[in-house]
């Protein structure tokens, strides 16, 4: 790549269930001149993230969905090049969400200076970033406190680990399931859950029954569907429930049932908000400050798979739906 082409990645067609290579291709463009006020950035990590299914498809939803024939919008890491701005120089690490290119030149406004001595600067993306801010806000909504018994679903994922992790250090009894033996060790050895069970091998109900007879307080549904329903069970009265995401529905074809029990909300008084990261931005700082400062203490670990080149952004987006990432799944660029 030279200073004036890019490479990037644009949805060419809408998937119908589970996307395939077909949906997206590569291409490369032109770089203009800069103009003022204007910064040239290249990228260093992409973010490939669940929620950019929702976007490939047409259809009113709480963000637009990709064009076609567009590069794709996502979170990214880069490194300022060159700068018409005052406020950037080259050799800054910026982040944005011009999404899935090598390079490109954005306004001033819409890059977000980070620190290049906090590494690796993927985490931006992870921990430190949406998905680590996404965690925090769900344990906020959800009211959680010191000796709660928390169940988080999708717990080795990028959402998942975190928020393990945060409920432990507020005092949290924290139980996460996750879809390999791998995971599981890795949720108990490395992230310090109480508990963790491979959602695979068994029921989630009849699992979560004997991890926590007594029943949970607190359900973290990153995943929706089997999960939601065994935590309908098992809740206590008056549990809560953070509706962060459903991710075992996102490529179903026809719409999915809801929990056969769900009139378990009525008669245990239970409560489940939706959470949707976006409308915690008014608080960047205080979470920067909070799980920023818990990451330079090394007391929360940022796991991540990494996989090399735009060439095979796709085939690491699509390894989401199939297990492929231990914590976040990000793509470094050359
Ligand atoms: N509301 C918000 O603002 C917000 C923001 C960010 C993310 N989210 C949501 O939070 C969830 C986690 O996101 P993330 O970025 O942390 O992704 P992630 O957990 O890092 O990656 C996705 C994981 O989902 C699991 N998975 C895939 N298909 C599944 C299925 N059919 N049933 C159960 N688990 C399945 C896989 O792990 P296993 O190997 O364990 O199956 C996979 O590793 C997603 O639903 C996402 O949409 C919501």
């Amino acid at each position: 790549m030279s200073e004036t082409t890019s490479r990037e990645v644009r949805l060419i067609s809408r998937p119908q269930g589970l996307p395939t290579a077909a949906d997206f291709k590569i291409t490369q463009t032109k770089l203009e001149p800069l103009q003022d006020q204007q910064v040239l950035v290249r990228n260093l990590f992409l973010s490939v993230d669940p929620y950019m299914r929702g976007r490939m498809n047409d259809g009113k939803s709480y963000l637009p969905p990709f064009e076609l024939n567009q590069p794709m919008e996502g979170g990214a890491v880069g490194e300022v090049v060159g700068s018409r701005a005052s406020e950037f120089k080259p050799g800054e690490v910026v982040t944005s969400t011009y999404g899935w290119r090598e390079s490109f030149i954005a306004h001033s406004k819409d890059l977000h200076r980070v620190s290049r001595g906090v590494q690796p600067l993927s985490v931006y993306l992870g921990a430190l970033g949406m998905t680590g801010m996404t965690a925090w806000a769900g344990l906020k909504l959800g009211e959680v406190k010191a000796g709660d018994v928390i169940y988080i679903s999708g717990a080795a994922g990028a959402v998942g680990s975190v928020a393990g992790q945060l409920a432990k250090l507020k005092g949290c009894r924290v139980i996460g399931s996750a879809g390999s033996i791998e995971k599981v060790a890795f949720l108990r050895e490395e992230c310090g859950f109480d508990i963790a069970f491979d959602y695979k091998i068994g029921p989630v109900v009849e699992q979560l029954k004997v991890e926590a007879p007594d029943g949970i307080d607190v359900y973290f549904d990153n995943v929706g569907g089997e999960s939601l329903e065994a935590a309908l069970t098992c809740l206590r009265p008056h549990g809560r429930i953070i509706a962060c995401g459903g991710i075992s529905g996102y490529n179903a074809e026809n719409p999915q049932p809801g929990p056969s029990n769900l009139f378990n909300m009525t008669t245990k008084r239970l409560t489940m908000k939706g959470l949707l990261v976006r409308d915690w931005l008014d608080h960047q700082t205080e979470f920067e400050k909070e799980v920023g400062g818990y990451f330079k203490a090394g007391q929360l670990k940022h796991k991540e798979t990494v996989v090399c080149g735009i060439e095979n952004a796709v085939s690491a987006f699509l390894g989401l739906f199939s297990g492929q990432n231990l914590g976040k799944m990000v793509v470094k660029l050359a």
